[in-house]
């Protein structure tokens, strides 16, 4: 119970590669972070967020007043909306390029910190397009500086160089990572939070667990990704019916917001691989699908299709959640079911037929996990062959 000793309403810097100020109250160093651009010579910015959660959480009082203080002119695009496209990308880099910005402040969930990472990529290659981005088609190398204010407890996406951009018509959903795009700094400021839905709040801790399950069982998985993985799996045991129960229970929302944080950390290290690559074709073809619902139903199955790969850092990890697993194949089926268990007791018994997906859609959705770009290099990092058939069993055992 080390957490006794933690103030929640201390601000601390916790330094990964981005200064992430963390705690209650962490929206007040937007006056500082204001400051510091201005120093640097950033008088106007692009403001980059949803359409009602940068208000109604009281972030963008905050951030409004320390751009005036600090006379730093901005325009704000209020219109990315869950699993942001290319197209909203391109129209808000347009009008941020005709407006002079020269750095992006995001205020929202993981759409629009990914969407503002990519403006932030255009603004340096003004020629270029959100497409060309996500099609691979250069690889940047600076972006503006990126102010990431995080309004969920789930991608990790502001301390980290990942982002992912829908392109509609080709239902692709690919992810980049860049240095470039790490933010300069991130404000994770629980109170931010306290008005997360109880079904927002089960699915963004939902996307931290997966971060950290594919983080620790990667071919490229480390130690400290590993070390990770335990932390958040158990605070989001934890203190996830918490912040269920109760959205304004703040102390949950501290340690939740550290475990997402935490996981975006580790991902950045051990990266992802099947559930997200899993998961990226069923938003790419239903855009209002949310991600973390996606990732929860495909859990149980990658699990029990990776177990004996990784037996000793699976029975390890998910402990906190499913206790008493031995390391050892035979308790593959074991440990998919303690999954699912949690999933359930947590208010997430779905399955891929509750929404909408049928056997007829086992072949589309297998195609685009092998041909969005990036996908396949995350499938090559699976801690087993995914081949086609391993990819579709998945599927399958997920309907
Ligand atoms: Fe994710």
């Amino acid at each position: 119970m080390w957490e006794k000793d933690i103030d929640i309403n201390q601000v601390r810097e916790i330094r990964t590669r981005t200064l992430v100020y963390f705690g209650c109250g962490a929206i007040e160093k937007i006056e500082d972070i204001s400051k510091d651009l201005k120093s640097k010579g950033i008088d106007k910015l692009i403001v980059m967020s949803g359409r009602n959660a940068y208000k109604s959480t009281g972030a963008w009082d905050y951030v409004e007043k320390a751009l005036k203080n600090n006379g730093i002119g901005y325009v704000n695009y209020d219109k990315v909306t869950p699993n942001p496209t290319t197209q909203a990308i391109d129209e808000a880099a347009g009008i941020a390029k005709e407006f002079g910005a020269k750095a992006v402040i995001t205020i929202g969930g993981g759409s629009p910190t990914d969407a503002g990472k990519s403006v932030a990529i255009l603004l340096k290659y003004p020629d270029k397009t959100a497409a060309d981005i996500y099609e691979f088609k250069f690889t940047p190398a600076e972006a503006a500086p990126i102010i990431a204010i995080n309004l969920t407890h789930g991608t990790g996406s502001e301390t980290n160089r990942f982002a992912v951009a829908t392109i509609l018509e080709k239902n692709y959903k690919p992810a980049i990572a860049y240095d470039c795009i790490y933010p300069t700094y991130a404000i994770d400021d629980p109170k931010l939070m306290a008005k997360l839905s109880p079904k927002q709040t089960r699915y963004v801790s939902i996307d931290a667990v997966n971060h950290v399950v594919e983080a620790a069982t990667s071919l490229v998985a480390s130690p400290y990704s590993i070390s990770l993985a335990r932390e958040v799996i158990e605070l989001v045991g934890k203190y996830l019916p918490k912040a269920i129960a109760n959205a304004e229970d703040l102390e949950a929302r501290y340690f939740l917001c550290y475990a997402a944080m935490m996981a975006g950390v580790a991902f950045d290290n051990g990266l992802l691989h099947y559930t997200h690559a899993l998961e990226h074709p069923l938003s790419a073809v239903k855009p209002d699908f949310s991600h973390g619902l996606g990732l929860a139903i495909l859990l149980p199955a990658v699990i029990r299709n990776i177990y004996a790969a990784k037996a000793d850092t699976l029975a390890y990890i998910l402990e906190p959640i499913v206790p008493g697993l031995k390391p050892d194949a035979a308790d593959s089926e074991k440990a998919a079911a303690g999954v699912y268990e949690w999933l359930k007791s947590v208010d997430v018994p779905n399955k891929l037929k509750d929404e909408g997906f049928t056997d007829t859609d086992v072949d589309k959705l297998t195609n685009l996990a092998f041909t969005t770009p990036s996908l396949d290099g995350l499938l090559g990092i699976a801690p087993t062959k995914a081949d086609k058939e391993s990819v579709a069993t998945i599927y399958r055992e997920s309907l």
